[in-house]
């Protein structure tokens, strides 16, 4: 599928290994999450646009490149907060916009209960962060209200995502780019990823 990215960098696949397993307790968990978003990060971020910049060395003068777009990262939360420090720290200038969505357990539909965007866009490019793209009920809804609220330049950074989680993103917003460490099997039938790595949310705080 055009413009969807699995991750085949070594260690993203190691540290994934580890992230999967059950035993892994919520502070190495936490660790994984953040350094897995940081090595995604670095291939998302592929194709910002930079501008040359004059820079002094302590030997003399070159031309340099710096970050020209603004650039917000919008985890979904719970479970995408655990994405955004790593990715912060590697673009410590970019603003941080909290969406809020569960999904209703039965119906699995994404319910949202918390947005701070201001009125207009402030970023030229919005990074969705989310490590579970399951039905992908939540990720294209979160795109959505970005869409609606602006943002013209989206992508979406997961860890797992389920064949069906993908489709769903991609036929309703073919324009986001959608960067992943691993495309798994399939959703079980109460639409938990499998082989996964269970609820992302519960295993990051510890609950559940
Ligand atoms: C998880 C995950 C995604 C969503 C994915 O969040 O972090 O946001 O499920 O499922 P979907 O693709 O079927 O929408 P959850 O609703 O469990 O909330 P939490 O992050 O607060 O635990
Ligand atoms: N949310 C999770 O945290 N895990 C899944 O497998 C599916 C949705």
């Amino acid at each position: 599928m055009r413009n969807v990215y699995e991750s085949d960098h070594p260690l993203v696949k190691h540290k994934l290994t580890i992230l999967r397993d059950k035993t892994t307790d919520p502070r190495k968990f936490r660790e994984l999450v953040r350094e897995i978003s940081i090595l995604l990060a670095y291939e998302a971020t592929r194709d910002l646009a930079v501008a040359p910049t004059p820079v002094e060395t302590p030997m003399g003068a070159t031309t340099g490149a710096l970050l020209q777009e603004r650039i917000g990262l919008v985890p979904i939360l719970r479970a995408g907060l655990g994405m955004v420090e790593g990715v912060w720290e590697m673009m410590p200038g970019s603003e941080v916009w909290h969406i809020g969505l569960f999904r209703d357990e039965r119906t699995l539909q994404p319910v949202e209960y918390y947005n701070k965007l201001p009125v207009s866009p402030t970023v030229q490019i919005c990074i969705v962060l989310d490590p579970m793209l399951a039905t992908g009920g939540s990720a294209t809804a979160t795109v959505g209200i970005l869409k609606e609220w602006g943002a013209e330049r989206i992508k979406f950074m997961g860890i797992i995502a389920a064949p069906e989680g993908i489709k769903t993103l991609h036929q309703t917003h073919p324009d986001v780019d959608i960067h992943l460490a691993a495309v798994d099997e399939r959703l079980n039938d109460i639409g938990y990823i499998v082989p996964g790595l269970g609820d992302a949310g519960d295993r990051q705080f510890g609950t559940g």
